[in-house]
């Protein structure tokens, strides 16, 4: 029997797995567990002071910045957006082809809700972060998993890519650095999707939310600045990450005007606008000096070293080397137990979180999702000396 007024759309989805374990870290270290959090997407950094300084300034400048916003977002934010996409992307939007979101994740729904109709089709790579998935189904539309796996590095690839197209594929997810094994798409790679997008007149969803953690040499390259893509491309990125700013919520999303203007239409309606000191803190995290996300990087660099050293050094688990992002995704199936068995085992027991990498699709089982994005490094140490003892003693 269908319970009272609940909808087919709701349950065609699962609350998200990574929300879900942060928040049971949280209840754990309110009741006094001494956990430490490798499960969380959040970085453990602080909001480099200078935006901090902007966002209480703002609060107490004048009204402007407590009340709603133009709906796409200050004019002032869009501007410094547009010169950001263009200096480090190479990707020429104007204000009004630029939509300022509450993060990434309201942008890709809202996207979802203004581009697809019910029944077609958005080809996924997996493993995958989970809330994609989720935005297309309550969209109506059909996600379609293509498994990019251990054995190509987590890269997305156009030919997998393209063996999944069908007369309903409407669009391509792309999140490269990828949460969450961190592969990054090859230049060549990305311009056989481009023409793919091209041949088959799909548009491209590109998520670059961790363009500035590539490792080993790589830069990220957006698709939307190669010959043919602006016109079908919808870059979506965000504050969270590069700025340690999870909680401020800004993110923004730049592409075809009249896709935008659509989009835009839904967020009147359901958001209004972000929050407008958030909105002011962003302008100060885009146009103002960098040097914190350079030294934040370069952290970010070290604790991935140690991370997959750590990792590697604990016999039945292996560790590659993540291209990018801010998790390792090492392969526990040499443990001999499951990955969901494996990450409660560790919180239960060595009071370290961590994802089952069976969460995030197909190729994801037998690992772990893993952040390295900590401010300590004894951190590390700590967790990597808990995991040793537990499993010593399994
Ligand atoms: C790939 C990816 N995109 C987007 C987000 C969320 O970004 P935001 O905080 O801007 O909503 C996350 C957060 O974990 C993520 O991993």
């Amino acid at each position: 029997m269908p319970a009272q007024w609940q909808s087919s759309r709701v349950t065609s989805i699962a609350a998200s797995a990574t929300v879900a374990s942060v928040d049971r870290v949280k209840q754990l270290r309110a009741a006094g567990e001494d956990i430490i959090g490798l499960a969380t997407g959040t970085p453990d950094f602080d909001t480099p002071a200078h935006i901090k300084a902007a966002g209480k300034a703002a609060i107490d400048e004048d009204r402007t910045y407590i009340i709603y916003t133009q709906s796409a977002g200050l004019p002032e934010l869009r501007e410094a957006i547009a010169a950001k996409l263009l200096r480090e992307n190479n990707v020429r939007a104007t204000p009004d082809e630029i939509l300022v979101t509450i993060g990434v994740k309201q942008g890709l729904f809202t996207a979802a809700l203004a581009c697809l109709d019910p029944g077609d089709e958005v080809l996924i790579p997996t493993p995958t972060w989970v809330t994609y998935e989720a935005c297309f189904t309550l969209a109506g539309a059909v996600p379609v998993y293509v498994p990019c796996g251990k054995a190509q590095n987590f890269r997305p690839d156009p030919e997998q890519l393209a063996k999944h197209i069908t007369p309903r594929t409407r669009m391509i997810m792309l999140n490269s650095p990828g949460n969450p094994a961190g592969g990054v798409v090859t230049p060549e790679a990305l311009s056989g999707i481009a023409e793919l997008a091209i041949k088959h007149d799909l548009l491209v969803l590109s998520d670059e939310i961790y363009e500035h953690m590539v490792f080993d040499g790589r830069r990220n390259i957006s698709i939307a600045s190669l010959p043919g893509m602006a016109e079908r491309t919808l870059t979506f990125n965000g504050l969270s990450k590069a700025y340690a700013m999870t909680g401020w919520r800004v993110g923004y999303v730049a592409g075809p005007r009249h896709i935008v203007r659509n989009m835009q239409k839904i967020h009147t309606h359901s958001v209004t606008c972000a929050a407008a000191f958030a909105q002011k803190a962003a302008v100060a995290a885009l146009s103002g000096p960098q040097d914190d996300l350079h030294s934040y990087i370069k952290t970010l660099t070290s604790r991935r070293t140690q991370l997959i050293d750590g990792l590697n050094s604990i016999p039945g688990i292996k560790c590659g080397a993540p291209d990018g992002g801010i998790f390792c995704f090492p392969d526990i199936s040499g443990l001999g137990i499951s990955d969901q068995e494996c990450s409660s085992l560790f919180l239960e027991k060595a009071k370290v979180s961590s994802l089952a990498g069976s969460a995030f699709g197909p190729g994801g089982e037998g690992h772990l999702r893993m952040a390295f994005a900590r401010r300590n490094p004894n951190d590390i140490d700590i967790a990597i000396e808990r995991l040793a003892a537990v499993l010593k003693k399994i």
